[in-house]
């Protein structure tokens, strides 16, 4: 039942996945892609999603514009008419609009049509995603167990074919700067544009580290609403289920507060969803990281893995040797994510994949 929240350290990708105790509720292959997903994170850290960091002074808050064909199913008297999810990811609401929209839940927990669980996979990207074909590969044979959202700048004009599973997976995006809470609005917008599609019921995404860590981010001012016991860091690397993932996007109580007072050095990207589940739901979290690193390079930057790095040893490394807590049971699969791959890995990563990935 523990969720796992990790935070995304400098603007990489993000990647939900929830793992909450429901697991029983997800078929077996949905399962199999959990798994096949730790080492696909590693992959997708990677795909270096700079916010803007660098190019700071762009307040310019551009929504993107298109199309929104709420196109519900085509007998309009069916069940299914209420339940299907827009078939385009295009819209114009605005976030409140969407965030409201997004926090329905049905209160009769039983399902009265057959409901595949889906994963949700949220790239959060200025806008290539380098690795690409190697999220292909992983995904293939796997329809319907996945959903896809992906925010990127603005301006950016995708180029997938029709063929893609990225194909049209866009979702209105605007300007999202490193450390500042424009990255969680970016953050949350994906969660709420996943929530719209009912059968979406574990997010990857990110953030984590249990410890309260970081504490000298700290600001008093937001006491008592948030106590310094509870305060935490994470990166932005999360898997979450859709009841932390409503959490979060319905939060009025402490975006304010992290607004107006974690501003840099304090990073709110990396402090907010943390600390806030932490005080609403933690008995739902991990407690720990779900994202491996490698530090044992030194420096201020964990290791990033280029092409000759990418090696069966490499995988065993990341893998192996690990203990930690799942739903209270011992188990050596502790990571969900990785960092960084840079893009360089990713020939030796496709032919390496069916051996040491399974796909
Ligand atoms: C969104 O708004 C723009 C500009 O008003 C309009 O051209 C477009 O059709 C709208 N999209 C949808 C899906 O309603
Ligand atoms: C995580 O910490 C919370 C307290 O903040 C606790 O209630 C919860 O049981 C912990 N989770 C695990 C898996 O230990
Ligand atoms: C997990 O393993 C540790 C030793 O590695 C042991 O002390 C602990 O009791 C185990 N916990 C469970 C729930 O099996």
């Amino acid at each position: 039942m523990q969720s796992s929240v990790a935070p995304l350290e400098d603007g990489r990708v993000n990647a939900v996945l929830s793992r909450s105790n429901q697991s029983k509720a997800l078929p077996l292959r949905a399962l199999q892609i959990l798994v096949l997903f730790f080492v696909l994170c590693i992959v997708f850290s990677v795909i270096s999603v700079y916010t803007v960091k660098h190019f700071g002074i762009q307040n310019v808050v551009t929504s993107v514009k298109d199309g929104f064909q709420p196109c519900y199913g085509k007998e309009p008297g069916t069940l299914e008419s209420w339940i299907k999810p827009p078939s385009n990811l295009m819209h114009n609401l605005t976030d409140k609009e969407l965030f409201w929209r997004a926090s329905f839940v049905p209160r009769i927990k039983k399902y009265p049509f057959r409901r595949v669980p889906k994963i949700a996979f949220m790239f959060l990207t200025k806008g290539p995603l380098p690795l690409a074909p190697l999220w292909e590969r992983f995904l293939k044979g796997h329809e319907g167990f996945y959903s896809i959202y992906i925010h990127s700048l603005p301006s950016f004009q995708a180029k997938f074919p029709s063929s893609s599973v990225f194909h049209n997976k866009q979702i209105p995006s605007q300007i999202s700067e490193w450390g500042k809470m424009s990255m969680c609005d970016a953050e949350r917008r994906l969660l709420a544009n996943a929530l719209l599609d009912i059968s979406n019921e574990r997010f990857m995404g990110a953030f984590d580290d249990p410890g309260p860590y970081g504490r000298g981010r700290y600001n008093e001012n937001m006491a008592p609403l948030v106590d310094i016991t509870r305060w935490r860091k994470g990166s932005q690397w999360f898997e979450i289920n859709r009841k932390l993932a409503i959490n979060i996007i319905e939060d009025t109580t402490f975006y304010p507060k992290f607004e107006q007072f974690c501003k840099p050095a304090c990073y709110v990207d990396e402090h907010y969803f943390p600390t806030m589940l932490t005080i609403q739901a933690g008995n739902l979290l991990a407690n720990r990281s779900i994202t491996w690193v490698d530090w044992s390079r030194g420096g201020a930057h964990p290791a990033t893995f280029g092409r000759t790095d990418i090696t069966e040893e490499f995988f065993q490394r990341a893998r192996g040797g690990h203990q930690c807590l799942y739903n209270n049971r011992n188990t050596s699969v502790c990571f969900l994510f990785a960092r960084k791959i840079a893009p360089s890995a990713m020939e030796p990563l496709l032919r390496i994949a069916p051996k040491v990935l399974g796909f």
